[in-house]
C-alpha cells in the first residue's frame, strides 16, 4: 500500500500532466493505486493522492453495475444540468464529511491501460466519484467546492482530528 498524501501537502493543489507512455510502469502504478484505495477502504483515489502529478484516477464504488475502472487522460465532455446534493469525503481529507453540490450525471472520455479511449456516461454514485477524482487532477479538493465559510471550518474540523490522533499515538508508544 502506497502512503495517501493528505490536506496541507503541496502536491494535493498541483497541476497533473497527461500521462504519454503506456508502459508497464503505468501498468504498476495503477495496480498499485487499485489496492491502496482498496486498502484504505476508499471508493475513487486519485494519481496526485499518493504523490504522482499525472492525469490518472481509479474508481470503484462497489455497486454491481459498475466496472473497477481507470481513468488515465480523462476529459469530462458533458454534465447534466440538473444538480444533486450528496455528503463526500477524501482519503487526503480523513474524518472530514461534507455535502457537496454537483451534476447529476457526466459524460467522460478517457484512455484505458493499454492507451485505447474510451467513453462512459455516468449517473449515480459513479458520476459522483468521477467529479470527485477528475478535481483530484485539477489540484481540488471537495472542500474547495464549498463557500469560504464551510471550507475553513472543514479544516479546522480536519485539523482538530489530526491533532488528538497524533497526541494519541504519543500516549501508546509511553
Ligand atoms: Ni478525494
Amino acid at each position: 500500500m502506497l502512503d495517501i498524501y493528505k490536506l496541507g501537502e503541496d502536491v494535493l493543489s498541483e497541476p497533473t500532466t497527461k500521462v504519454t507512455e503506456f508502459d508497464s510502469a503505468l501498468k504498476l502504478l495503477v495496480e498499485a493505486m487499485f489496492e491502496t484505495m482498496d486498502e484504505a477502504e476508499g471508493v475513487g483515489l486519485a494519481a496526485p493522492q499518493i504523490g504522482v502529478s499525472k492525469r490518472i484516477f481509479v474508481v470503484d464504488t462497489h455497486q454491481s453495475e459498475d466496472e473497477r475502472l481507470c481513468f488515465i487522460n480523462p476529459e469530462i465532455l458533458e454534465t447534466s444540468p440538473d444538480l444533486v446534493h450528496y455528503e463526500e469525503g477524501c482519503l487526503s481529507v480523513p474524518g472530514v464529511y461534507h455535502d457537496v453540490v454537483r451534476p447529476s450525471h457526466v459524460t467522460v472520455h478517457a484512455q484505458d491501460l493499454n492507451g485505447k479511449a474510451f467513453t462512459v456516461k455516468a449517473g449515480g454514485l459513479l458520476a459522483r466519484v468521477i467529479q470527485h477524482e477528475n478535481d483530484h487532477l485539477y489540484g481540488k479538493l471537495f472542500i474547495d467546492r464549498l463557500d469560504k465559510d464551510e471550507h475553513d471550518m472543514m479544516v479546522r474540523v480536519y485539523e482538530r482530528r489530526a491533532k488528538s490522533q497524533n497526541k494519541g499515538k504519543k500516549r501508546s508508544r509511553r
